[in-house]
């Protein structure tokens, strides 16, 4: 975090070249980003089985990347030049899940005016993601094992047995274990489906992550929009490491392009407003979640950190890669004053605060 300023430019191809990319190139090439050791296993594990036709669990919270990681592992194995067939089970009503999954043929069902293949058919000789695999209904999850271990289904209407070499993978942001123990998702479908299971953990718990995720969706965004962001604040960066992000790297993505919206006209990254809703241990009292009240605290640590001076080089404007007015006004609007630049210049020794410009890239 305290690494030299650079442009957004510059950063952007660091990212998306092969080489500097610590997940290796395959990931690079698929837009994969991270620096954690539980990514690197992630990844590790992605590469170990990918040349496998073993069945693959892809477990996680939501946004954590599961459908990321399936892509990459169809990309690093021998179909990778084939179809890469993706299918989520609530995506369709119930009645048309199984014509989707295995086709019909003509007159099958009322409405059913052409014969169609489903997904099975669709991705032979390539793989076919099933996701959110714990919403697939019990009255399916026979026909699904079957297909597992045997290879083999019959499309709607039809008595013909078709055979697949589709590579199934499926992804599920639902303990399955916990379906199974109510019921509602067969135990020897789940131990047919987590052959090879691989979580993905949240990006609280990968925190190292974040700040090449922010950089790099910063620099996305700026190129998109045509703005002129070049650096991220120490304060903004922390601020974004610290949250819990419930909705991990999605809403991530989503919170850096709004912030890149948000600080248009501005050379650097404006905190976005960040969602309350959040796990984790925060206590309400060291993690505000208005913008108001995160940008306060961010304002408030920085003049800690600079002992109280607000200009100069060494200053808390500087520090939060702010125009010594641009914080005048801001700290005036958030109602911080003399009592608390005496109480900064008091709350910390000189020798103890740190360095904390956080440019935009290393
Ligand atoms: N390591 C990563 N690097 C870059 N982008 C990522 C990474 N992980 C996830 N993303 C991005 O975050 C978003 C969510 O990822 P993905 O769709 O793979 O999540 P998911 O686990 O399948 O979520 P859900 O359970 O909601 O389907 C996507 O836009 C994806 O590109
Ligand atoms: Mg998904």
């Amino acid at each position: 975090m305290n690494e030299p300023s650079t442009t957004l430019g510059t950063l952007d191809a660091d990212w998306t070249t092969t080489t500097r990319n610590p997940l290796g190139s395959a990931a690079a090439a698929l837009g994969i980003l991270g620096e954690s050791v539980a990514l690197r296993e992630v990844v590790s594990l992605a590469q170990s089985v990918a040349s496998t036709n073993a069945v693959v669990l892809l477990r996680g919270e939501t946004g954590t990347g599961k459908e990321r990681i399936a892509g990459l592992i169809h990309a690093l194995s021998t179909r990778g030049d084939r179809r890469f067939v993706k299918f989520n089970c609530t995506a369709v009503p119930a009645g048309l899940l199984e014509s989707e999954l295995f086709g019909h043929e003509r007159g099958a069902f009322t409405g059913a005016v052409v014969q169609r293949i489903g997904r099975f058919e669709l991705a032979h000789g390539g793989t076919l993601l099933l996701d959110e695999i714990g919403d697939l209904p019990p009255e399916l999850q026979p026909k699904l094992l079957r297909v597992l271990e045997e290879q083999e289904f019959e499309r709607l209407g039809s008595t013909r047995t078709i055979r697949t070499d589709a590579r199934i993978m499926a992804a599920t942001n639902r303990p399955l274990e916990d379906l199974v123990d109510a019921g509602v998702f067969r135990a020897d479908l789940y131990y047919r489906l987590n052959v090879f299971p691989i979580e993905l953990p949240p990006l609280r718990d990968r925190r190292e992550d974040i700040p090449p995720l922010v950089r790099h969706f910063a620099a996305e965004h700026t190129r998109k929009l045509g703005t002129r962001i070049e650096s991220i604040p120490a304060a903004v960066m922390d601020a974004l490491v610290r949250h819990p992000w419930p909705g991990n790297v999605r809403e991530l993505e989503n919170a850096i392009h709004r912030a890149v919206i948000l600080s248009r006209g501005s050379a650097t990254l404006e905190l976005p407003p960040l969602d309350g809703r959040g796990k984790g241990d925060r206590s309400p009292a060291a993690q505000p979640t208005t913008l108001e009240a995160v940008t306060r605290v961010h304002i408030l640590a920085a003049l800690r950190e600079a002992t109280g001076v607000v200009a100069g080089p060494q200053g808390a404007a500087a520090r939060l890669g702010l125009k010594r007015s641009t914080l005048h006004s801001k700290m005036q609007r958030l109602g911080i004053g003399p009592a608390d630049l005496a109480a900064a210049g008091r709350s910390l020794p000189r020798a103890c605060a740190g360095p904390s410009a956080s440019p935009l890239a290393h």
